[in-house]
């Protein structure tokens, strides 16, 4: 390994991100209620140019009225390309409380646009003497941000998560698709005249998450359009926990508890780790670097393996 250590991402349970139009407040509480781990209110593309200034005063309002318990608390703001996203920022830096933890930003295509919003908020928390520091989550939505990813994850210390954006994704590569996520019918290999199919988030969400894991980042799977697809749904989201996403986001609240389940790890998962790490001990006690456990290999690179879900179930049951 290189002699500089992976830095770890922010130790907090990010397996489901529920969202909800800023114009429509009569979900908040819902929202409140429900047993996701991150909460999105949206400023920005479920909301429609005449309702933005409504929408961004029912959020200053509901962030300090609804009682959010230990969510963590994140508003979309507008993209850097819209006349809206500084009237965000400001109003919510200056108006919404201490309550709100997070900021995600739409559309992110180089580390300067990060930067552009680093600069406003700092700005307003000196003016403001805001005492707890707003956290940035970012959409990778874009030919420009998938291009630019590492260097957006790397952008700024207040970045702690990254979401894949597929919708957006897909408009901006020009794919052929209408689907947000998920299969999509004419992405198939031919073997043998059976047809099989192949994932075209999968580059994607491999350049996310190695991006994120070497800058300290939580990395995300972003919205499963079809919530009438559970099935649709959880395989879409085994396929992003496989490849080391933390969470996926939920645009009905029917996707909380499919997320939570994919993102927490099973008993059977937890129990099989700790086993390792106990046969890798008693390996360690006699000298050994390998040993066998269940008929296959087990090596310190298995300790970290192991550990990965031991933390993970941790994390979540702390
Ligand atoms: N969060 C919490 N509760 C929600 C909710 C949400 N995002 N969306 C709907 N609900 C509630 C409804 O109020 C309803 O509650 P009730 O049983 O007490 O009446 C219940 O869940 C069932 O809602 P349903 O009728 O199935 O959906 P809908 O037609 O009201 O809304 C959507 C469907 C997709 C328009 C809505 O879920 C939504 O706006 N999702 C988020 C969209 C978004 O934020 N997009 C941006 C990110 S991609
Ligand atoms: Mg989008």
């Amino acid at each position: 390994m290189s002699f500089r250590i992976q830095p770890p991402a922010p130790a907090r349970p990010n397996r489901c991100q529920l969202f909800g139009p800023g114009s429509r407040p009569a979900i908040f509480e819902k929202m409140a209620g429900s047993a996701a781990d991150v909460v999105n209110l949206d400023l920005e593309d479920s909301v429609a140019p005449s309702d933005k200034d409504q929408a961004r005063a029912n959020i200053i309002e509901a962030v300090q009225d609804v009682n959010w318990g230990n969510k963590t608390l994140s508003v979309r703001i507008n993209g850097l390309d819209s006349p809206y996203w500084y009237r965000d920022v400001v109003d919510l830096l200056e108006k919404a409380g201490d309550r709100l933890d997070q900021i995600m930003i739409p559309k992110v295509g180089c580390a300067a646009d990060v930067y552009a919003v680093d600069a406003l908020v700092t700005a307003v928390e000196r003016a403001k003497g805001r005492q707890k520091p707003i956290s940035f989550e970012v959409i990778i939505e874009s030919a420009a941000g998938i291009a630019h990813v590492e260097e957006i994850a790397a952008s700024s210390p207040r970045l702690q998560a990254m979401s894949l954006g597929a919708a957006d994704f897909a408009a901006s590569m020009g794919m052929q698709t209408t689907g947000i996520g998920g299969t999509q019918e004419n992405y198939y290999m031919l073997q043998g005249g059976a047809r099989y199919w192949a994932d075209p988030w999968h580059w994607a969400q491999a350049a996310i998450v190695a991006a994120c894991r070497t800058h300290g980042v939580l990395p995300v799977d972003g919205p499963f359009g079809d919530f009438s697809d559970d099935e649709g749904f959880l395989a879409q989201a085994r396929r992003s926990a496989t490849l080391g996403m933390v969470g996926k986001w939920a645009i009905h609240p029917k996707q909380v508890s499919l997320a939570n389940q994919v993102f927490t790890p099973s008993a059977e998962a937890v129990a099989e780790a700790r086993e390792i790490l106990s046969a890798m001990e008693a390996a360690k006690a006699r000298g050994e670097g390998a040993t066998v456990y269940k008929g296959r290999l087990v090596d310190i690179a298995s300790i970290k393996q192991a550990e990965v879900i031991v933390r993970q179930s941790e994390l979540i049951a702390g």
